[in-house]
């Protein structure tokens, strides 16, 4: 059997219009403005009021990457959400999503990968579509992290954003589209980033919203020495699967975790920051959002261009990561 060509064929994305600046977090915790830019190039992040929910940030996103990809809600055969932060347990966001849309012809589930998320979405809307299984996918990463993040530990609440963003995938000329990914996990590293309480583990009690145990636990530094080093390998495994050299890459589209992660990347690919996305200064780490709210950024101020080799990378909670070469 002939495989399709894939591609992303509409982006969009949502974002809270609160802002939240360093300084407001010096206000709340024992920070500085000067150490956060310092430490991770934040300056600022979109913090959602308290009635919105990822499907409302999802569902705004997913109108825009529609609108761009010409697509209709009954042209929908499947929708993935990747997310940390559903509407709740179950039903999956994807479902809520799909009748907010009026999609009544799409299969929907979500999906967790964390920061990766976004990018196991994209691959495995691929093998649908390639197969001809399906045609259009509607692929979100949408999160509200500011409801799992603790305002009292300074470690994590400084680094977290909540917004969403979303792709149109579907056939595209041949020789275009995603050309190469590489996903993975490195499920020992789990211990460094999670959220203990709420699932089967450890069920949601009065001792656990006691012990603060719904929130994000991370141990940073050994979640930096793992990004430093996946996203450069993974970018270039995803170079040299598609047949291509450094120097032929046009663009890269990083999780925007950290400036210092996004510089080590751009430099084991030998990239000058000029073509690298990033928007992580007014941002933060959205999470599963962040590469494609980037993406829709970079794609609307025409930043890629048809025919650009583009490289979308992230890493993540699990430990996960993925990364996929686009020709655009
Ligand atoms: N303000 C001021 N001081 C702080 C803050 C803060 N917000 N946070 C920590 N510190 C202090 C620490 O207590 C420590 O003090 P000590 O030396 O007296 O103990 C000092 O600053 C240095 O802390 P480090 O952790 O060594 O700082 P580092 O330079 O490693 O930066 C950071 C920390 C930014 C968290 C970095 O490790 C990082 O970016 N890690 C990756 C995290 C990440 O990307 N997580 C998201 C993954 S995506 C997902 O799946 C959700």
């Amino acid at each position: 059997m002939k495989l399709k060509s894939v591609g992303i064929i509409g982006t969009g994305s949502a974002l809270p219009e609160r802002i939240m600046t360093n300084y407001d977090l010096e206000k709340i915790v024992e920070t500085s403005h000067e150490w956060i830019l310092s430490r991770t190039g934040i300056e600022e992040r979109r913090i959602a009021d308290e009635k919105t929910t990822t499907s409302d940030l999802a569902y705004e996103a997913s109108l825009k990457a529609m609108e761009m990809a010409g697509t209709s809600p009954e042209e929908l055969d499947l929708i993935i959400v990747a997310t940390i932060t559903p509407d709740m347990v179950f039903p999956a966001t994807a479902c809520i999503l799909q009748d907010r849309l009026g999609a009544r012809n799409a299969a929907a589930f979500d999906l967790e990968a964390a920061c990766s998320g976004f990018l196991y979405g994209v691959t495995t809307a691929q093998q649908f579509i390639a197969t001809g299984h399906y045609k259009k996918v509607l692929v979100i990463g949408g999160e509200i992290m500011s409801k799992i993040v603790d305002f009292t530990d300074r470690s994590t609440c400084v680094l977290f954003g909540d917004g969403a963003g979303a792709v149109v995938m579907g056939e595209v000329e041949e020789g275009f589209g995603i050309l190469s990914t590489d996903l993975g996990s490195k499920g020992e590293g789990g211990k460094y980033l999670y959220q203990p309480a709420g699932g089967s583990l450890e069920p949601a009690s009065e001792e656990s919203v006691r012990n603060r145990r719904h929130f994000i636990k991370m141990g940073g530094g050994e979640v930096f020495k793992f990004a430093v080093r996946i996203m450069g390998e993974s970018s270039a495994r995803v170079i040299e699967k598609a047949g291509l050299e450094l120097e032929d890459v046009d663009y890269l589209v990083p999780h925007q975790a950290n400036t210092r992660i996004i510089e080590a990347a751009a430099k084991r690919i030998k990239l000058p920051m000029s073509r690298v996305k990033v928007n992580l200064n007014r941002y933060g780490n959205m999470s599963a959002a962040s590469i494609p709210v980037a993406l829709d950024e970079a794609v609307r101020a025409g930043e890629i261009k048809k025919g650009d080799h583009v490289v979308l990378v992230g890493f993540g909670g699990g430990l996960t990561w993925g990364a996929a070469l686009i020709k655009w």
